[in-house]
């Protein structure tokens, strides 16, 4: 299936000279969202790991699916004052602007084995401070899992000694 036909460019959105990934029409079409996840979960198929972390918004939607596909524990990562429990944070840079994520301080054992999930990479900002947060908990980042990677902003570059895998290349 040619997953790129359900992702739509939005010009200058949410700011000029951006353009935006919409994976609104691969999420409304049931055969497109479940190809998505299925190959999600097909090139990690030789990684081994506990649980799954994914930002909001969308990368729960992802991040959940794959979770639930793969018989695993899903950890949220959200934006500041979302989260109820202690908390531990960071602040990061975004494709546009800085931005602050949290995760609950008891959400990853130490040592526990962790894959990052989300719908796109693009610079690179968020996943570079997912696996820090996670680090900060004691845990190891098997795998970072995107489906969609801008590969013209080299997010790459922030995330060497990771294993980075992606769906789709733009
Ligand atoms: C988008 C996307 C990733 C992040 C990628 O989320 O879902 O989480 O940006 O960008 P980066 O690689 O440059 O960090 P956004 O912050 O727009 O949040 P949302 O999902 O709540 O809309």
């Amino acid at each position: 299936m040619d997953l790129k036909k359900f992702v739509r460019d939005i010009p200058d959105f949410p700011v000029k000279g951006i353009i935006f990934r919409d994976v609104t029409p691969l999420l409304k079409s049931p055969q497109a969202f479940k190809f998505a996840v299925d190959e999600m979960a097909r090139i990690l198929s030789d990684v081994s790991f506990d649980c799954i972390v994914s930002p909001e918004a969308r990368g729960f939607i992802f991040g959940a699916a794959l979770a639930y596909k793969l018989g695993k524990g899903f950890v949220p990562v959200r934006k500041p004052g979302k989260l109820p429990y202690e908390t531990v944070s960071l602040e990061y840079q975004l494709e546009y602007g800085t931005a602050q994520l949290q995760i609950h301080a008891d959400a990853i054992e130490p040592g526990q084995k962790v894959l990052i999930v989300d719908d796109v990479l693009a610079t690179g900002g968020t996943a570079e401070a997912i696996g820090k947060l996670v680090q900060k908990l004691g845990g190891q980042v098997a795998a970072m899992c995107f489906l969609i990677e801008l590969t013209y902003l080299n997010p790459r570059e922030r995330l060497k000694g990771y294993d980075v895998r992606t769906v789709l290349k733009y």
